[in-house]
């Protein structure tokens, strides 16, 4: 069965070349060329409301759906004739070595109800969901999207196409505003109808036409070829080079010196960088904390709480004033989490008088 299926596949697919690599349009088999859209959506006019917080986010996801880990190993699952069920799949492979080149944060996309690891199994639940547009269910979100200006997205090819847990994401998780690098593995048929799924799944993210493909049989040996990828696109060991990590970074200037913040995506941070450049006085509160209070309230709409120890920068909503740790501190649920020391941390237990803020050169 399994090879009547495969046979099936492979006649019914436009053979790609197999080599792995980074591919634009070219990488698509001859007969799906035409039908591929990678265009980029158009820019939003500038009104306000069309400017997504997502935008300006310096927080970089890597997504991806493989099938190792959604399908129940059987205990007599055979290597040889299911090969890419054994952990880890080659997705995962892949999107293991985007994280480490990136440093962005690693989201498994999962199914509540597993695949089989039967090979012939398998193709034929997919097929079904494929025929009946189906949305499976996924266990879980991704968590504070709006931190995410950056999302790495890997897949399969499952069926010429996207195996459809992936639209199950893309719809439960808007990609609106952000950038977006596919990254996918697949059999001979090559990325076939997954790019335009995608693009039309997520009409307003902003897709590369970069996007890095793999043979199946060549997903294990190409970690140089996804970090030279990666490093390509401007992602190098955690950090994006052409912002050379200044983006939403902040400066607290006193006479003792400065301390630097690196904050977070959220509306609350957004909110601190607009009312920037300011000069403030720094006050003590407690045994952990320096204070200090920008003219106007932070929106702490979907704001993360803050947690952790010293170099957290955070706003206790009920005062309005900003706070900079210097030692550890218990969780509160008026307490939000702006960002993190990058520089000056020894500086901040002994802040006090008049202190400048404002965007890091
Ligand atoms: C259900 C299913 C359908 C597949 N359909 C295709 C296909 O249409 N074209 C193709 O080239 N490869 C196809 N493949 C092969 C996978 O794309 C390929 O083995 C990939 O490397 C698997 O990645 P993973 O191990 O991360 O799941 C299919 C695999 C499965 C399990």
């Amino acid at each position: 069965m399994k090879k009547l299926l495969s046979l099936f596949l492979a006649i019914a697919m436009a053979v790609s070349l197999a080599a792995c690599g980074a591919a634009g349009q070219d990488s698509s088999p001859p007969s799906q060329s035409g039908a591929v859209s990678q265009q980029m959506p158009e820019t939003p006019d500038t009104g306000e409301e069309t400017s997504p917080p997502e935008a300006e986010s310096a927080g970089i996801l890597v997504a991806y759906f493989s099938w190792a880990d959604n399908a129940v190993l059987a205990d007599d699952v055979d290597a040889v004739t299911s090969p890419s069920v054994v952990p880890p799949g080659n997705v995962q492979q892949l999107a293991g070595w985007v994280q480490e080149e990136t440093g962005g944060d690693l989201f498994a996309i999962r199914v509540t109800d597993p695949y089989p690891s039967d090979w012939d199994a398998c193709l034929e639940r997919a097929n079904e969901e494929r025929g009946n547009d189906a949305r499976p269910e996924l266990t879980e979100r991704v968590e504070n999207l709006e931190q995410y200006g950056t999302v790495f997205l890997g897949y399969p090819n499952w069926w010429y196409g996207v195996p459809m847990a992936l639209l199950t994401f893309l719809e439960e998780n808007d990609l609106s505003g952000k950038d977006v690098y596919l990254f996918c593995s697949h059999g001979t048929g090559g990325l076939a109808r997954s790019v335009e799924i995608i693009t039309e799944a997520a009409p307003e993210a902003n897709i590369s036409e970069s996007i890095f493909d793999c043979y199946e049989e060549e997903a294990a040996s190409s970690e140089a070829d996804v970090k030279a990828w990666v490093n390509a696109l401007g992602f190098e060991g955690g950090e994006t080079m052409e912002n050379t990590q200044t983006e939403r970074q902040i400066a607290v200037q006193s006479d003792r010196g400065t301390v630097v913040y690196q904050l977070n995506g959220s509306a609350a941070a957004d909110a601190l960088l607009a009312q920037l450049p300011l000069t403030v006085e720094v006050e003590d509160y407690s045994t952990n904390e320096k204070i200090f209070y920008p003219p106007q309230a932070l929106d702490t709409t979907d704001v993360p709480l803050a947690e952790g120890g010293a170099g957290v920068l955070a706003y206790y909503a009920p005062w309005g004033d900003v706070v900079m740790f210097y030692d550890s501190f218990g969780a509160n649920g008026s307490l939000y989490e702006l960002g993190e020391v990058v520089s000056g941390e020894e500086l901040i237990s002994g802040m006090s008088g008049t202190v400048t803020v404002e965007a890091a050169q």
